[in-house]
């Protein structure tokens, strides 16, 4: 009589090295979604789990391929932390609401000082009349008032993210 039955002793030998791998490659998030998974795929749930990532930018399975700044992500904060005190609910200058989600106010949208100018030209700089009003030369294309932020600086780190969203196309 035998004391042992192999077959009914959990044997985790054959996970600890997989979970040391892939902690050792990709870290614990894809190691956990890896264990789950268990497909019997021959191709390394690794190598699958990579693609999910937000950090890969040479695949075209995401729409944010490509762009270095999206509205929603990077430049809502932007006129969150600079505009909203006058550009928001309660106060609104000139009609102009930059605060909570501002992309369908302004992007392809007529200034009201300058209606012949859209507040975001995708693509141009020189086109959106929001950019003018940041670099304080709204006067040399027919705008008027004061530079923006109003009564406020704006870092050049956030000007350039500004400038760089709008060249690559104001993606959201
Ligand atoms: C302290 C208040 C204040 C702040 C903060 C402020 N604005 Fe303004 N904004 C105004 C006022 C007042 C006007 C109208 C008078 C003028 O243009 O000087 C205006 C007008 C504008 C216009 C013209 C709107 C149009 O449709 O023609 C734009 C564009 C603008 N602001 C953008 C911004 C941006 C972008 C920020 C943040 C980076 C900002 N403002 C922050 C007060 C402010």
């Amino acid at each position: 009589m035998s004391m042992r039955k192999p077959g009914r002793i959990p044997c985790p030998g054959r996970e600890i090295p997989l979970l040391m791998m892939c902690l050792a490659s990709g870290g614990f998030f894809a190691c956990t979604q890896d264990t789950r998974r268990e497909t019997g795929d021959t191709e390394p749930a690794v190598l699958e789990s990579d693609t999910d990532t937000d950090t890969d930018t040479d695949t075209d399975t995401d729409t944010e391929v490509g762009y270095t700044y999206l509205h929603d992500r990077d430049i809502q904060p932007i006129w969150d932390s600079y505009c909203s005190s006058c550009h928001g609910t309660e106060l609104v200058q000139e009609g102009l609401v930059l605060a909570g989600d501002a992309f369908d106010r302004i992007v392809d949208v007529p200034s009201t000082q300058l209606p012949t100018m859209d507040l975001i030209e995708p693509g141009s700089t020189g086109s959106s009349y929001i950019w003018h009003k940041l670099q304080g030369t709204q006067d040399s294309i027919g705008g008027f008032g004061e530079q923006m932020p109003k009564n406020s600086g704006i870092s050049e780190e956030r000007m350039l993210e500004i400038e760089t969203w709008i060249i690559e196309g104001a993606p959201r």
